[in-house]
């Protein structure tokens, strides 16, 4: 196989055509987990003339990997005999078994031959178990055959990425998915809790306050807003999907709606603030305070686009750029368009997963740029940010592997150099 290093996106004509930005152990494992043992690797450095309109790719490699294939898994041969007698039909190569490998070779493969492997398949104990199956042979006949073990015995989860966020993110489910275990006290929701009260110290030191304040990518969340709102004058938010724009309106216009309610987060702030009954009032300011809720797309050059405004006092966001972009090179990029929207000297506050390649909601995941510590640094030094403070917290041991493998949450504090 060959293909481009990280590359996001090749421009062909006026059209741009995205990929999925993928580095060498991406690749890599990818090719493992499909049963290939990579013999050859061989890269060609990007041409320091290629313009960076045409392809943000950061070059090209050649691998070379036979087809030898191992799948490690239960593996019950009774529930895919007929698919299995169809593929070794066209099958010219050998295979064996395991776990104490016994090798059976066919090596022209005809359906008495065919028939026989399967008997003895069937009838081998240790493979209707924990076994190991190594097989040989042509490639598209053996990722055919292990597609069909793999949507047999593991579902294959939906991923979703970019533009999905527009069509198919469900607000509700989203905040029920990731939420709604906030419950002062509540074991679960150690994490969220944290965040909140991080938030709530830091803008009740006075040090960060303003006229505008614009939260980027929002989603339907007001989780890092609560205590922030007390501290501006006008809020704005804004988002990429329509859905999540509609779902804050909704809040904004107290529409009623019975499947989430922000209560027991305005009750928590409020009680941090001294009192807990306030927490209604602490809403209706927030509410009046909200000026607006845009379209935004962080990949543009400037993200409100077509909307023209007056930069912002402070910038805020939570775990957007990495799930808004393919690359690295494109998050660099997307944070400093996001950063053009912020005045010279203005506050940029945002918190993100380390290291994070996908969050579960639902039945469905969500692919995110796996970045950590030194790149979230780097890309807001790029940026024109001077960071004030990096606070982090640790991933909660209940947060099981399936809902995310992000290794923590970070809550940075910046401040976007006066010359910039
Ligand atoms: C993981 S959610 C985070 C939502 C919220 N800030 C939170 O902390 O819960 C990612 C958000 O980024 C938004 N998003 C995705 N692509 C975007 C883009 N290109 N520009 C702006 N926002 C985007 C999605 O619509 C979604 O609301």
């Amino acid at each position: 196989m060959h293909g481009g290093i990280n590359e996001s996106f090749y421009q062909v004509g006026t059209d741009r055509w995205g990929g999925l930005a993928m580095q060498e152990n991406q690749f890599r494992e990818a090719m493992t987990e499909a049963g290939l043992e990579i013999r050859s690797w061989y890269q060609i450095k990007r041409p320091d003339c290629y313009p960076d309109s045409e392809s943000d790719y950061e070059g090209c490699f050649i691998v070379v990997a036979p087809s030898l294939y191992r799948v490690r898994q239960p593996f019950r041969p009774e529930g895919v005999t007929s698919r299995l007698t169809t593929l070794l039909s066209t099958w010219t190569g050998h295979w064996w078994t395991g776990p104490g490998v016994t090798r059976c070779t066919t090596p022209t493969v005809n359906r008495s031959a065919v028939l026989s492997v399967k008997a003895k398949l069937v009838s081998r104990p240790q493979i209707a178990g924990e076994g190991i199956l190594f097989m040989e042979g042509p490639i598209g006949v053996r990722l055919e055959y292990i597609n069909s073990v793999h949507e047999k015995y593991h579902p294959v989860k939906k991923f979703h990425s970019g533009a999905d966020y527009d069509k198919l993110f469900d607000p509700e489910v989203y905040l029920n998915s990731l939420y709604s275990d906030f419950i002062e006290g509540a074991p679960t929701a150690t994490e969220t809790t944290e965040v909140i009260d991080y938030f709530h110290k830091l803008y009740s030191t006075g040090n960060i306050k303003g006229q505008r304040l614009l939260d980027v990518g929002t989603g339907p969340s007001l989780i890092n807003l609560i205590s922030a709102s007390r501290c501006f004058e006008e809020i704005y938010l804004s988002d990429f999907s329509t859905a999540n724009r509609n779902a804050l309106k909704q809040w904004w216009n107290k529409e009623e709606n019975d499947k989430w309610s922000w209560e027991s987060f305005f009750r928590h702030v409020a009680k941090l603030e001294g009192n807990e009954d306030e927490w209604k009032s602490l809403q209706d300011e927030f509410r009046s305070r909200l000026k607006d809720i845009y379209f935004c797309d962080v990949n543009n050059p400037n993200p409100l686009s077509p909307l023209e405004t007056e930069p912002f006092d402070t910038i805020t966001s939570g775990y957007c750029l990495e799930f808004a972009c393919l690359s690295e090179r494109s998050y660099r990029q997307a944070m400093k368009n996001m950063t053009s929207l912020l005045k010279p000297g203005g506050n940029f506050i945002m918190h993100g997963g380390i290291n994070e390649s996908f969050y579960q909601v639902g039945t469905d995941r969500w692919g995110g740029l796996a970045m950590h510590e030194n790149q979230f640094r780097d890309a807001m030094t790029e940026a024109g940010l001077e960071i004030k403070s990096w606070y982090q917290i640790k991933r909660p041991e209940n947060i099981s592997d399936c809902e995310s493998d992000y290794e923590g949450c970070f809550i940075v504090v910046a401040m976007k150099n006066s010359d910039c």
